[in-house]
């Protein structure tokens, strides 16, 4: 028997203002994306902007169902348009950001399990790292180097 660690480090600045301006400036296109959720069950809107390798940003936001199951994760709906818009073009940074309904946010959601597997995928297929900026309605930014930090030991197509 042999005992195994799983590592993961991120950077968590106290405000966006520290955060080096590229990241600052996804996470500001994040912000402009929330206006566009179409949450009107959760009433919580989850905006993302990517940055891609030929220089896009595209934004996303999360697009809901009255059939519940079919809501649409903003991460999954922009990264399924960019391969759709710009196929065979990286996604180098990801940043998501949140607003809830009854009260100010003010801690970074990380994006759901399905999500991560989803971003993971997107990292495999363009062999590239996804940076990973997190910021709730106001308060500190986790930063993750790639993707795969945030889901250790994802399913992958080499298993299939
Ligand atoms: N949501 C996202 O857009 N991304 C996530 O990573 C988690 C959850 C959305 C789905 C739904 O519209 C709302 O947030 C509440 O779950």
């Amino acid at each position: 028997m042999k005992e195994h660690i799983l590592h993961a480090s991120f950077l968590a600045y106290d405000t966006a203002g520290e955060l080096p301006a590229p990241d600052r400036a996804l996470l500001e296109q994040a912000r402009a994306a929330l206006e566009h959720s179409y949450s009107p069950y959760s009433h919580f809107k989850v905006g993302v902007a990517i940055w891609m390798a030929n220089g896009e940003i595209m934004r996303g936001s999360n697009y809901e169902n009255a059939a519940y199951p079919l809501c649409i994760c903003a991460e999954q709906a922009v990264l399924a348009a960019a391969a759709s818009r710009f196929p065979g073009i990286a996604v180098q940074a990801l940043a998501v950001v949140i607003k809830g309904q009854h009260k100010v946010i003010d801690i970074p959601a990380a994006p759901c399990g399905g999500c991560r597997q989803v971003i993971c995928e997107t990292e495999r297929k363009n062999n590239c790292p996804i940076r990973i900026v997190l910021q709730g309605e106001t308060g500190p930014v986790y930063v993750f180097e790639k993707g795969g930090d945030l889901l250790p030991l994802a399913f992958e197509g080499s298993y299939l």
